[in-house]
């Protein structure tokens, strides 16, 4: 991709752009231009890029720990009381420059601050850069409960440069593939397909990686672009989240959230095959992926009884039913509410007894 790619996005709140620069300079440049611009930058890539970064000048640059615990009212305080202290006001334009945690708070601090002003995000995670740059969502944790409070408020604009992936974990590069595999299954036979042939071929970190980032991204527009906040359509995107964020949460976050999703889908996908939805050659197809692509690994202890009892606080578990998002078959996957019981119970079981599991 280059910055003459332009990359629209409709949103009730205003339509943003999202552009792609080859170099980091550049991008850093483009910041640099902003006005009133104050940047929450993960601390990390502050550190790793702080050449980079030096192009920023004298913008005042908040840094955030990556974490979970920041990710929270507290988190989003500690950047307003730095936004305060550089001297930002209703003008000001707060800069994200991160993964999804940076994009959580820095979303909501922009959101609060004089009742909302301008947020551009820099994704520098895969999740980030092919999922969650785009869809106005941002959502911290409260207590216990993860992603509980939260607002839409997108973006003026998505600034991308792919470079960021080069110093990524290949744990945090798989993790973005988790929601690349997803928006592969929703979109089409065709997508999941490609998307399995270039892995195969040239790993995660192959070459048609900037194809793929762009067909998710595509994906999700298409879908948020119809159903902006969620009421309907949307609720796709939640697919294999039902089964991940219960795995985040019995393994206390051990697992990277797009880990999770992955394993998710696989979840998703057995059930939707016992219940006779998805056929079992597409179950087999995407299976034998998730597994050697990803790397699931044998079974943990920790069984359907402890995954359904975070499935029913989760907050997407209304009383005794849950919403499943579950394929039909590749770009067609659907909205099934589900009983949580005994049945539910034993095709969790049964997928546990396939083995292939993630143990941390
Ligand atoms: N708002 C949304 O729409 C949305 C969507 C999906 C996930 N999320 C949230 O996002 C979070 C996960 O985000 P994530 O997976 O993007 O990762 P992250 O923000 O948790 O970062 C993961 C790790 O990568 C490091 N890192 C970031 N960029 C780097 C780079 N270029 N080089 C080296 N290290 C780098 C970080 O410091 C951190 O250690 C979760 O809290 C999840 O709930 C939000
Ligand atoms: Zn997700």
């Amino acid at each position: 991709m280059t910055s003459t790619d332009a990359f629209i996005v409709a949103s009730a709140q205003g339509d943003y752009r999202l552009d792609s620069f080859d170099r980091l300079d550049a991008l850093l440049a483009e910041i640099a231009r902003i006005d009133g611009a104050i940047v929450v930058a993960d601390e990390r890539v502050a550190e790793l890029y702080r050449d980079a970064f030096a192009a920023l000048g004298d913008i005042p640059v908040y840094r955030l720990p990556a974490t979970e615990r920041e990710k929270t009212l507290a988190g989003v305080e500690r950047v307003m009381l730095s936004m305060q202290a550089a001297g930002a006001g209703k003008r000001s334009v707060v800069v994200g420059i991160g993964g999804g945690i940076v994009q959580d708070v820095a979303t909501l601090a922009a959101h609060l601050w004089f009742r909302g002003i301008e947020f551009v995000f820099v994704p520098t995670t895969l999740l980030a850069m092919a999922d969650s740059c785009i869809g106005a969502k941002s959502a911290v944790n409260l207590g216990a409960f993860k992603n509980q409070i939260g607002t839409f408020h997108s973006p003026s604009r998505v600034l991308m440069c792919h470079r960021f992936v080069a110093t990524l974990s290949d744990d945090d590069v798989r993790s973005g593939y988790g929601e690349m595999v997803k928006l592969a299954i929703i979109d089409s036979a065709a997508r999941f397909a490609e998307l399995e042939r270039d892995v195969e071929a040239g790993g995660f970190r192959g070459p048609r990686l900037d194809r793929h980032i762009r067909a998710s991204l595509e994906t999700k527009r298409r879908i948020i672009e119809v159903d902006e906040y969620e009421r309907d359509l949307r609720r796709v995107l939640n697919y294999g989240h039902t089964f991940g964020h219960a795995l985040e949460s019995v393994t206390d976050n051990a697992v990277p959230h797009g880990l999770a999703v992955a394993w998710g889908v696989d979840v998703a996908n057995f059930i939707a095959m016992r219940n006779g939805y998805f056929a079992e050659a597409g179950y087999a197809q995407v299976h034998r992926f998730l597994a050697a692509a990803f790397a699931l690994r044998p079974a943990a202890a920790y069984g359907a009884a402890g995954l359904l009892k975070a499935i029913r606080r989760d907050k997407k578990a209304a009383s005794g039913s849950v919403n499943l998002i579950l394929p039909y078959g590749c770009g067609d996957v659907r909205v099934v509410s589900t009983a949580i019981d005994a049945k539910l119970e034993a095709h969790i079981d049964a997928y546990l007894r396939t083995g292939d599991i993630f143990a941390r």
